[in-house]
C-alpha cells in the first residue's frame, strides 16, 4: 500500500495534520496504538491561545469549539496571601480559550470518521525505514497481521515517548534537556471552579493552580514531589492541600467534590534538533517538551502542525521544496521562545526544593518586580497569548 504523508501518533498534532492536508486533497495514513476510547478519555491540556483556535477553525473542527470554549481576558498571580490580575486583553489586544484537550480530541477524531479518513488505532509495532530515501517506509502490526505503507513523506506526531525521534541516528540528533525535582498532580471535578479566570500560586508549601474546563467543571493541580504516587492522595487531602496553598478568600469559595480523574505529570524541558531527518519531520511532543506552566505543549504542537501542512501542501501543489527545507528552523525559532517562557514561568511559580536563601529571595523580587510593572507584565501577557506566527 502506498499513501502521500505516513503519520505516526493520532493524538492532537497527527490529527490536525491529516486532516489540514485531507482538506488540501492529500492522502493519509494515521497509525495510532492506542484504542478510540483511550483517547476521548485522556484529559491533558485545556488553555488554547487564539491562533491554535484558528488553525482548529481552519481544518473544520471549531464549530463546537466556538460554542463551548470560555474566553479568558485575564489570568491571576498570587503570592503572599494576596492575588493580582494580569489583563492580559489590555496588554496585548488578545485572550486566550479554555477549551479541553480530550474535546479537541474527539473533534478530531468525529471529522476523520465523517470523512472517511484512513486512521488506524491499536497499530502495534510501529517502525520506520528508508528515511533518506524517497521511499520510506513504516511497518506495523494490526490485529497481528504484519503490514507496511510506502509513503513519500512520514511525520512523527507520536509524542515524548514515540517511536519516530527514536528513529533518527544519534549522531545526527542533539538533545537539550532540563528535568525539575517535582511533578504536578492534576484532579478533575464537576465543581464550580474557584474562579471565573485561571489563578497560579506561588506558595511554601509548592505551587498550585486553579482552572477548569466548563463552568460547571473544575481542574486543579498541586506540585508534589517527583517520585509522589496518586494512590496516596485520595480526594480529601488532595482538597485540603489545596486550600492551604491558594489564598484564604478563594479557599473559602472553594467546592469540593468526587475527583473524575487523578494523575501526576512530571515537569521537563526538551528539545531535539533538527525536526527533520530525511523524509522524516517530527511535530509535537515527539520533538519538544515544556513544563506545563506556560500552557504550551499544545499551543507549540498546533504551530509545528500549521508549519508543516503549508510546507507539504506547496510542495504537492507548486512543487515548492523551500518549505519544507524551512520546516526545523522556523519551528525551532518559535519552541525556543516558548522554552524559555515556560521554565522561567516555572521559575517564577514554583518553591524548588533545593534553592538557596538567595533564591528565594531573588524570587520573591522578581514576583514583587511583577505586580508593579506594567512592562514586566506586558513581557509576561505577550508570551501567554502567544507569540506572533513569524
Ligand atoms: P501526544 O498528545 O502525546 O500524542 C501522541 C500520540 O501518539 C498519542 O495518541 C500516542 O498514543 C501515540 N503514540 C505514541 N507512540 C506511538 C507508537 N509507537 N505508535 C503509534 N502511536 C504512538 N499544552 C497546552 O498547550 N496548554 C495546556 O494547558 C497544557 N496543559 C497540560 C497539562 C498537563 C498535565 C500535561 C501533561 C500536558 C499539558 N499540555 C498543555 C501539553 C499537551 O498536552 C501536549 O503538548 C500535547 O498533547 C501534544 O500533542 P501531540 O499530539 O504532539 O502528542
Ligand atoms: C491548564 C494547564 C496548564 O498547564 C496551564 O498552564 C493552564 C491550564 C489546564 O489544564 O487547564
Amino acid at each position: 500500500m502506498h499513501t502521500q504523508v505516513g503519520i505516526v501518533g493520532g493524538g492532537p498534532s497527527g490529527l490536525l495534520l491529516a486532516r489540514l492536508l485531507g482538506l488540501a486533497g492529500i492522502a493519509t495514513v494515521v497509525l495510532e496504538r492506542r484504542t478510540p476510547q483511550y483517547l476521548r478519555a485522556r484529559v491533558r491540556a485545556g488553555l488554547l491561545e487564539q491562533a491554535t483556535v484558528d488553525l482548529l477553525t481552519a481544518a473544520g473542527v471549531g464549530e463546537r469549539l466556538a460554542r463551548e470554549r470560555l474566553t479568558h481576558d485575564g489570568v491571576e498571580i498570587a503570592f503572599d496571601g494576596r492575588r493580582h490580575r494580569i489583563d492580559l486583553k489590555g496588554l496585548t489586544g488578545q485572550t486566550v480559550s479554555v477549551y479541553g484537550q480530550a474535546e479537541i480530541q474527539k473533534d478530531l477524531m468525529a471529522a476523520h470518521e465523517a470523512a472517511g479518513s484512513n486512521v488506524v488505532y491499536e497499530a502495534e509495532d510501529v517502525s520506520l525505514h528508508g528515511l533518506t530515501t524517497d521511499r520510506p517506509r513504516l511497518r506495523y502490526h494490526q490485529a497481528g497481521a504484519a503490514q507496511e505503507i510506502s509513503c513519500d513523506f512520514i511525520a512523527g506526531c507520536d509524542g515524548f515517548h514515540g517511536v519516530s525521534r527514536q528513529a533518527i541516528p544519534q549522531e545526527v540528533i542533539r538533545i537539550y534537556e532540563r528535568t525539575y525535582p517535582f511533578a504536578w498532580l492534576g484532579i478533575l471535578s464537576d465543581t464550580l471552579p474557584v474562579n471565573h479566570e485561571l489563578i497560579y500560586c506561588n506558595h511554601e508549601r509548592g505551587f498550585a493552580l486553579c482552572t477548569m474546563r466548563s463552568l460547571t467543571r473544575s481542574r486543579y493541580y498541586l506540585q508534589v514531589s517527583a517520585d509522589e504516587d496518586v494512590a496516596d492522595w485520595p480526594d480529601e487531602r488532595f482538597w485540603s492541600e489545596l486550600k492551604r496553598r491558594i489564598p484564604a478568600d478563594a479557599a473559602r469559595m472553594l467546592e469540593t467534590g468526587l475527583s473524575l480523574e487523578k494523575s501526576l505529570a512530571q515537569l521537563r524541558s526538551f528539545v531535539a534538533e533538527p525536526m527533520r531527518h530525511g523524509r522524516l519531520f517530527l511535530a509535537g511532543d515527539a520533538a519538544h517538551i515544556v513544563p506545563p506552566t506556560g500552557a504550551k505543549g499544545l499551543n507549540l504542537a498546533a504551530a509545528d502542525v500549521r508549519f508543516l501542512s503549508e510546507a507539504l501542501i506547496a510542495y504537492y501543489q507548486v512543487g515548492r521544496t523551500d518549505l519544507l527545507d524551512g520546516y526545523s528552523p522556523r519551528c525551532l525559532a518559535r519552541v525556543w521562545k516558548a522554552q524559555r517562557f515556560s521554565w522561567w514561568m516555572t521559575a517564577l511559580t514554583h518553591r524548588f526544593p533545593e534553592a538557596s536563601a538567595f533564591e528565594r529571595r531573588a524570587q520573591a523580587a522578581e514576583l514583587s518586580y511583577l505586580i508593579a510593572s506594567r512592562a514586566a507584565q506586558t513581557a509576561l501577557a505577550e508570551n501567554y497569548v502567544g507569540l506572533p506566527i513569524a
